[in-house]
């Protein structure tokens, strides 16, 4: 029988460690001295190739929590297949804090992949305020914000400035000048993120947005997408392709092939992130001096962008939450985020920086960018955000090929919306 009792005496300590685990975690939302250790921070791919010079700060000054960055591909679409196959994995799980973009901090939250945080740790009321929604679920803190982003329409000024024009502030005049203008001088016309993946979906959002449209409201629950104004801008983006004045290769278009475009002179406007615009005035681009930025164009006046950006979030089965919580404050704080937007061309979150007469000086598009993120629109809160992402890409594309009209687009999408929704 004694071995019954090792058995037993074997289960005990088993417990008392598991609820050590357990307690331990619960205290990183504390702020106690719980689960420190060394942390994996996975991101999408670092397009600028900043983040290793950040991390490279807190690992000075933290030996014994020590960050290693993984890289994942650029694309998004890309990236979120990567995180969710590691995260399903459970406990053998490779990531401690997740880089994630602010469109799947719900799906995230709903599959209990990411831990809730506590509000106080970070410093939450510095933050622009449409960005601490985005790292919200069911009310919950799930994640701390770390970069925003909108979109802005690039346009040539140098050429612009010849033709005695303005930059285009409605869709109609965006035509025309992709029209008329680009040809006279051997160029595209006007181009995005236009391959089926999520930069898609956000270029199709806008469009539809700006047009005064939606494609689902309640949280995901209800889908509204069947109406003329989500036809309208389907078809501003249908009739670019068909009638030329946006070519036919920014179908394969992510963020980075559209910027190359724009860098080498070949696009007229670009729709991009600002990250674009300050690669494509860096010294050494043939478009450097060359180019402004505007918001993007609507119907009748300005458009909407979408929000975009990225929240950091901790992994459910990491055994350092505290260090990572720590990790999460240090990356919202003044300092990083400074560096953020010097060293990363990206748009912090936190909003006195839009306002430093010396960044401003530096990065000349800031209070553009400030007024196009605080009227972004975000995408649904679905905790099947992944699989809306993927109908309204799929739908969209073939509506830019010419296989489905905008009318034809529009009833589809209502369809197949439809069945995400429902299940
Ligand atoms: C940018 C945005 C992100 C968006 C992605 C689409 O990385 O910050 O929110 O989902 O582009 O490609």
């Amino acid at each position: 029988m004694r071995w019954i009792h090792a058995a037993g005496r074997g289960l005990l300590v088993l417990v008392v460690v598991l609820t050590g685990y357990v307690a331990s975690g619960a205290r990183a939302d504390e702020g106690s001295a719980g689960g420190r250790g060394p942390l994996t921070l996975a991101t999408a791919g670092d397009l600028t190739g900043y983040l290793g010079s950040v991390l490279e700060g807190w690992n000075r000054t933290h030996p014994d929590e020590k960050v290693t960055l993984v890289e994942l591909p650029d694309s998004a679409d890309e990236t979120h297949a990567q995180m969710t196959t590691d995260l399903r994995a459970g406990e053998r799980s490779r990531f401690d804090v997740l880089n994630i973009d602010v469109s799947w901090t719900s799906e995230f939250a709903a599959h209990g992949w990411i831990r809730p945080l506590a509000r106080d740790r970070f410093p939450l009321d510095t933050f622009l305020p449409p960005v601490v929604d985005t790292a919200t679920y069911d009310e919950q803190l799930y994640a701390v914000p770390y970069v925003t982003n909108a979109g802005l329409l690039l346009y040539r000024r140098d050429i612009l400035t010849k033709e005695g024009v303005d930059p285009p502030r409605t869709w109609a005049e965006l035509e025309k000048q992709a029209k008329t203008i680009a040809p006279k001088y051997g160029l595209d016309g006007y181009a995005g993120q236009f391959l089926p993946y999520e930069g898609l979906t956000v270029n199709a959002a806008e469009a539809v947005y700006s047009a005064g449209g939606s494609i689902l409201g309640d949280e995901g629950e209800r889908v509204t997408v069947n109406s003329m104004a989500a036809r309208d801008g389907i078809d501003f983006l249908a009739r670019g392709v068909r009638e030329g004045w946006i070519p036919k290769r920014a179908l394969t278009y992510k963020e980075e092939e559209s910027k190359q475009a724009f860098e080498d002179g070949r696009l007229l406007f670009l729709r991009n992130w600002p990250y674009a615009y300050v690669g494509a005035s860096a010294k050494g681009s043939p478009v450097s001096g060359k180019i402004g930025a505007v918001p993007l164009p609507g119907p009748d006046g300005p458009g909407t962008s979408v929000l975009g950006g990225s929240n950091l979030a901790v992994s459910t089965h990491t055994e350092h939450p505290d260090s990572a919580a720590r990790l999460l404050a240090y990356l919202s704080g003044e300092r990083v985020q400074r560096q953020v937007l010097t060293r990363g061309a990206l748009p912090p979150v936190r909003a006195d920086l839009y306002e430093d007469p010396e960044l401003v000086r530096e990065f000349p598009y800031l209070p553009t960018l400030r007024a196009s993120v605080l009227t972004a629109a975000p995408r649904p809160k679905s905790p099947r955000y992944d699989q809306v992402s993927l109908v309204v890409q799929a739908v969209v594309h073939d509506a830019m090929a010419g296989r489905d009209t905008p009318e034809a687009a529009v009833r589809r999408l209502a369809r197949e919306l439809a069945a995400v929704s429902s299940r």
